[in-house]
């Protein structure tokens, strides 16, 4: 394509923005033309409002539009960024993919898995090019850690995620309006957000297949809120464990916690290989392993196991992944993206599987049996009315 990529964007809201201000670097390097803006909710779409968020920004020539369909008719866009919440979706993904528009979709592309496979299916039946936003794979450190593992054999991968119930940048969405919480921060809502395994978790969980491949089965326990403790319909649970077993044989927990009152926030990611460990320090990537001669005739020291693996400097990750996806819809071709959407369904089968199994009582969920097995046909679906 000789042309700018011509892109619109539905959802203006923190990661919308967030993507619009990268998009709007790309346009000033001639990459990309923004063509349209859709939002349900159009004091979103205010020009003001926006250009607070992105510099530079100005709404002349691009079509700005409540409904999605309106902005794909009128501006044509070779591509769509959708960053809306993910309970909302409305048919509007499998829509633009039949349209052969190209699909930018935010995490968790749903909180149904057959919700999610519908868009698969679309995107892949009309070959359209399709990525979902785990920016995090376009870090540099995590990137350089997936590099250093390439030829070595992992066998268990432990992340711990601490958080604050609280913790969210501004929320745009008035869920105020729309019986959900009255403070907008949908993230801390089961219905809105599916557990903050799945709204956080599941960057988490991308990165573990980053560096680990494809995750086989789930078995997780939730401690559920008690509910003298919910407040503004924050009834996510305290504390999540999940354990997760990879197709290579590797095992691997993802611990969290989101308490209220807290303010507190750590973490921990560790990856163990056959012959030792990696683990973040600051903003390093460290390998403690031994690779003198072996047996050694002493105990090696620490500073002896420390390696502190070669990190590239790069742009912020939403940019490095605008550019991986423009770049791709230019071409026609997903193949210098990292997270294509197809790809992306064993993140998300792994985070809505661990909500499955704490549902039956920790029972191993197989993720090659969850998106086809009667027995869990009742929560892959989005619930609606019963049949008459
Ligand atoms: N990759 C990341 O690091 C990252 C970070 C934050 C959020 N996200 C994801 O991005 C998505 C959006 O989250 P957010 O934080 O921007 O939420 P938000 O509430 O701040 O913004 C959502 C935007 O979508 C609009 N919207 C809501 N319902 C709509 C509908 N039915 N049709 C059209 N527009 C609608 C809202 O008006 C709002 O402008 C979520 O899936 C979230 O998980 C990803």
């Amino acid at each position: 394509m000789e042309r700018p990529v011509r892109v619109a964007v539905m959802g203006l809201g923190q990661r919308g923005l967030q993507h619009l201000k990268s998009l709007w670097r790309l346009r000033e390097e001639g990459a990309v033309e923004i063509v349209g803006l859709a939002d349900a909710f159009v004091e979103n779409l205010a020009p003001e409002k926006i250009g607070k968020y992105v510099p530079g920004y100005s709404a002349d020539g691009l079509v700005a539009d409540a409904f999605v369909d309106t902005v794909i008719r009128e501006a044509a866009p070779d591509a769509l960024y959708v960053a809306i919440p993910p309970g909302v979706h409305a048919g509007e993904v499998v829509a633009a993919a039949r349209a052969g528009v190209h699909l930018m979709v935010e995490k968790p592309m749903s909180l149904y898995l057959d919700e999610a496979a519908s868009m698969a299916r679309a995107i892949d039946d009309s070959d359209v090019v399709a990525t979902v936003g785990f920016q995090q794979r376009y870090s540099p450190r995590n990137e350089a850690v997936r590099d250093f593992l390439a030829d070595r054999r992992v066998v268990l991968v432990n992340v711990v995620n601490n958080g604050a119930l609280e913790n969210h940048s501004t929320k745009h969405t008035p869920t105020d309006r729309l019986d959900g919480p009255k403070n907008r921060v949908w993230t801390a809502s089961m219905d809105w957000s599916g557990a903050s395994v799945v709204e956080a978790g599941i960057h988490q969980v991308d990165l573990m297949r980053y560096w680990c491949g494809d995750i086989a089965w789930v078995e997780a326990t939730y401690m559920h809120r008690d509910a003298s403790d919910i407040e503004d319909g924050g009834d996510n649970p305290y504390a999540y464990r999940v354990a997760y077993g990879f197709e290579s044989g590797a095992i691997g927990s993802l611990i969290m916690s989101r308490l209220r009152r807290s303010y507190y926030n750590d973490g921990y990611q560790g990856i163990t290989w056959t012959h030792g460990q990696v683990k973040f320090e600051g903003h390093d990537a460290v390998a403690y392993h031994y690779d003198g001669p072996y047996p050694p005739e002493q105990r090696p020291s620490a500073e002896e196991l420390r390696h502190v693996l070669p990190t590239a400097q790069g742009e912020d990750p939403t940019t490095a992944l605008a550019r991986a996806f423009v770049g791709a819809v230019a071409a026609r071709s997903e193949d210098g993206l990292r997270s294509t959407f197809s790809g992306s369904m064993n993140s998300l089968a792994a985070v809505l599987g661990a909500n499955i199994s704490d549902r039956l009582g920790g029972e191993r969920v197989s993720l090659a049996d969850l998106p086809t097995a009667a027995r869990y046909a009742e929560f892959r679906r989005r619930p609606g009315p019963a049949a008459a």
